[in-house]
C-alpha cells in the first residue's frame, strides 16, 4: 500500500525540514507493507532526502523529472541530483498538463528517462476528455501513451486524480473511483496482459476519507496534497492505512 505526500510548492526550505523532522520522529518501523513517499519541492529535495537517508520507512521522490538523460534544459532538475536523492518521480500531474501544456509525449519521454535512472515513475492520469460513448477516453489515451516497455517492466505507479477533486475539498465519489480503477487496470491488461500495476487515488484525500479509498478494490494507495502539509494530518492518514493493513 502506497501513501504518497505531494508537497507541491507549498513549503519553503525551513518548513520542509521541520515537517520532515516531525514525520521522521513519529514514524516507527511497524509499517509493514506500507510505502511512504514524500515529494518535496526541488529546492528542499536534497535536505529532506538527507534527513531520511537512514530511514527504511520513508522514501523520497521528485515532483517532476528530466526530459533527457543528457542535454541542457534550463529549469530542469539535474539528472545526478534526481538519481542521488530520489527513488520516485511524479510525472504528468494535471497541474503540469494544464498549466504548462505537458503532453503525453513529454510524459512518455520523462518516464523513459526516469526508468533508465532506476526511478519509479508515478504517472498521473485524469479524466480530461470524456465522451458519452467512453467516459474513460482521456484516461485511456494517457495510459496508451506510456511506453509499452515501461508498462511491461511493471515498475511504475498510476495515480488517478480527477481534476475537480484536486485541492478542492470535494473528493471523488468512491464508487466512481473504483469503477475508474477497474477501467485503468483493464486498459493496462489489454496492453500488457501479464502485468499488475498499482493504481492510486488522489484528490482531497484526508484522514477522514482515506479509508473509503484504501478499501476499494483495485486501489493500492493514495497521493495526498493538502493533507500532507502537516505532520498530524499526514500521520493520521498513515495510521488509517495501518488499520487497513492489519485488518487484511
Ligand atoms: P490534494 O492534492 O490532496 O490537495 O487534492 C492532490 C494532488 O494534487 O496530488
Amino acid at each position: 500500500m502506497y501513501i504518497l505526500a505531494n508537497w507541491k510548492d507549498r513549503l519553503d526550505a525551513d518548513s520542509s525540514s521541520a515537517l520532515a523532522n516531525q514525520i521522521l520522529s513519529n514514524t516507527s518501523s511497524a509499517y509493514g507493507n506500507i510505502e511512504i513517499v514524500i515529494f518535496p519541492d526541488t529546492v528542499s529535495l536534497a535536505q529532506v532526502a538527507l534527513l531520511f537517508e537512514s530511514s527504511s520507512i520513508v522514501k523520497i521522490g521528485a515532483q517532476d523529472g528530466p526530459l533527457e538523460k543528457s542535454g541542457t534544459l534550463t529549469g530542469s532538475i539535474a539528472v545526478a541530483n534526481i538519481s542521488q536523492f530520489c527513488d520516485y518521480v511524479i510525472l504528468g500531474h494535471s497541474e503540469r498538463r494544464s498549466k504548462l501544456g505537458e503532453t503525453d509525449e513529454i510524459v512518455a519521454k520523462k518516464a523513459t528517462v526516469a526508468c533508465d535512472l532506476g526511478l519509479v515513475p508515478v504517472i498521473c492520469v485524469s479524466n480530461g476528455e470524456v465522451s458519452n460513448a467512453d467516459p474513460y477516453l482521456g484516461i485511456e489515451t494517457q495510459l496508451q501513451a506510456i511506453p509499452r516497455e515501461i508498462l511491461s517492466r511493471g515498475e511504475l505507479l498510476i495515480a488517478y486524480e480527477p481534476i475537480d477533486a484536486i485541492g478542492t475539498g470535494s473528493p471523488g465519489n468512491p464508487k466512481t473511483v473504483e469503477e475508474t480503477a477497474r477501467a485503468i487496470h483493464k486498459v493496462i491488461s489489454r496492453i500488457v496482459p501479464t502485468i499488475n500495476v498499482p493504481v492510486l487515488y488522489g484528490g482531497s484525500v484526508d484522514a477522514e476519507n482515506v479509508t473509503s479509498y484504501l478499501s476499494l478494490k483495485g486501489i493500492d494507495g493514495v497521493l495526498v496534497g493538502g493533507a500532507s502539509l502537516a505532520a498530524d494530518s499526514f500521520l493520521s492518514i498513515v495510521d488509517e492505512a495501518l488499520h487497513i493493513e492489519h485488518a487484511q
